[in-house]
């Protein structure tokens, strides 16, 4: 998946400094629970956190975090310590001790966001989808008519995931306005980057994300635009010792209280994991590799072009190109080829994409993914985040495309 013409789903190529920092951490083979059995990752862990919560906002760094197997998991532990946070005798008690909860995120949302309900017993129909506009952003006023709608239901809004980076359309909901509801109802607010959270590193994209510094926690994949190999996800969270209280059990074959160590290096009781896999060593080695040679890439006004043009340019594009795009066949429009391919979306159309899709795996020349959004029937759900990837690459995605339904 790290070919330049593999545009399935978010192909971010492969970093050569993230792959060496890979094979030290296999080779180490250790475990993040305790600071004894990994002190320099536990470290590691301990100021990249820190400064992924300066880079969001938060004062000072402050605030606490964990890396964890993916964004669906870190969406998971959010909406664990938002539920935490309002009736802490869950963790005992079970939801028989708590009203009926109720969760708000975009219907452009992550599905994680409903499968870390359903996994926490809060179920998938107390996640109520908010609407969107028409480029998939959440409407605000949306989101404020159903609180109080759930509110006059006896239901108790707990929870709000905003979406920085929908995953079809690369959205980014609007957080200070959503923010400004979650303070007003006094609800926790996360915010989903698991995509766009990378463009907090950008100069020049970080306004996209203005207001992430209010939410009370936010998932960070540098796995995904970043190029880290997988897996690398963050939870970041603004109140300390929260993630400690919600989750630790005191395991005291693991934590002993009498040890020689401040045992705040001990990390391992705030995941819901026992073992945890190192997955900081190539996130922090990449950072200090490329970091510079990032952030120049990442001002230059020309960035895009310069990514384009310069294939060596090998930390992650920072830009989300979803391009719709929908092949019509002769009959249906009859115009020059490439009208044919981006144009509007008819029903007729929803067997063209599975065809060509499936021609395209058959000649194995280049892959890209599809599916229904919504009204819109199939169409190819084109992601250009391999820095690899040149124009040449994008041109013989369409050509191939033109080639492959050229008798449809
Ligand atoms: C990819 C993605 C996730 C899930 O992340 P994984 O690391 O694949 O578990 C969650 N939310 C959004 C917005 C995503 O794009
Ligand atoms: C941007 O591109 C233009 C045209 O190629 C070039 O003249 C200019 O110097 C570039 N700017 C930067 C900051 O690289």
């Amino acid at each position: 998946s790290a070919h330049p013409r593999y545009f399935n789903q978010l192909s971010t190529g492969l970093d050569m400094v993230g792959l060496a920092a890979d094979w030290l951490t296999s080779t180490a083979n250790t475990n993040m629970f305790t600071y004894e059995v990994a002190p320099v990752f536990v470290l590691l862990e301990y100021v990249t956190l820190k400064k992924m919560r300066e880079i969001i906002g938060w004062p000072e760094g402050r605030g606490d975090g964990i890396f964890s197997p993916g964004g669906a998991i870190s969406n998971m532990y959010a909406m664990l310590l938002a539920r935490f946070k309002m009736f802490p005798e869950v963790k005992e008690k079970g939801m028989s001790s708590v009203p009926r909860l109720v969760a708000f995120t975009s219907e452009h949302s992550h599905f994680s966001i409903k499968k870390g309900a359903a996994a926490l017993g809060i179920g998938t129909e107390s996640v109520i989808c908010i609407k969107a506009d028409e480029c998939g952003k959440m409407i605000p006023a949306d989101l404020e008519r159903r609180i109080l709608e759930a509110k006059q239901k006896g239901f108790v809004p707990f929870f709000v995931s905003a979406t920085a980076g929908t995953t079809v359309y690369g959205a980014f909901d609007p957080l200070i306005a959503i923010s400004d509801i979650c303070k007003k109802y006094n609800i926790w607010m996360h915010v989903d980057g698991a995509w766009g959270g990378s463009l907090l590193m950008s100069r020049r994209h970080r306004w996209k994300l203005d207001g992430v510094e209010r939410a009370n926690s936010v998932t960070w994949n540098p796995h995904k635009m970043m190029s880290v190999p997988l897996q690398c996800s963050a939870l970041l969270v603004r109140e300390e010792g929260l993630m400690q209280n919600c989750n630790q059990m005191h395991a005291c074959y693991l934590f002993q209280q009498d040890k020689q160590y401040d045992l705040s290096y001990d990390t391992g009781d705030k995941a819901l994991q026992c073992g945890r896999h190192v997955d900081i060593f190539k996130l922090w080695l990449m950072w200090r590799a490329k970091v510079e040679a990032l952030q120049g890439f990442l001002h230059n006004k020309n960035a895009t072009r310069t990514w384009s043009k310069n294939t060596k340019t090998k930390f992650s594009l920072e830009i989300k190109l979803v391009f719709i795009m929908n092949y019509h066949p002769h009959e249906l429009l009859p115009n020059p080829p490439l009208m044919r391919i981006i144009c509007t979306l008819t029903a007729a159309c929803c067997q063209v994409a599975p065809v060509i899709k499936a021609r395209m795996m058959e000649y194995g020349t280049t892959m890209v993914s599809y599916q229904p959004q919504g009204d819109k029937v199939n169409f190819f759900r084109m992601v250009i985040s391999n820095p690899a990837a040149t124009f040449e690459d994008i041109d013989f995605l369409i050509e191939e495309i033109e080639r492959l339904g050229h008798d449809l």
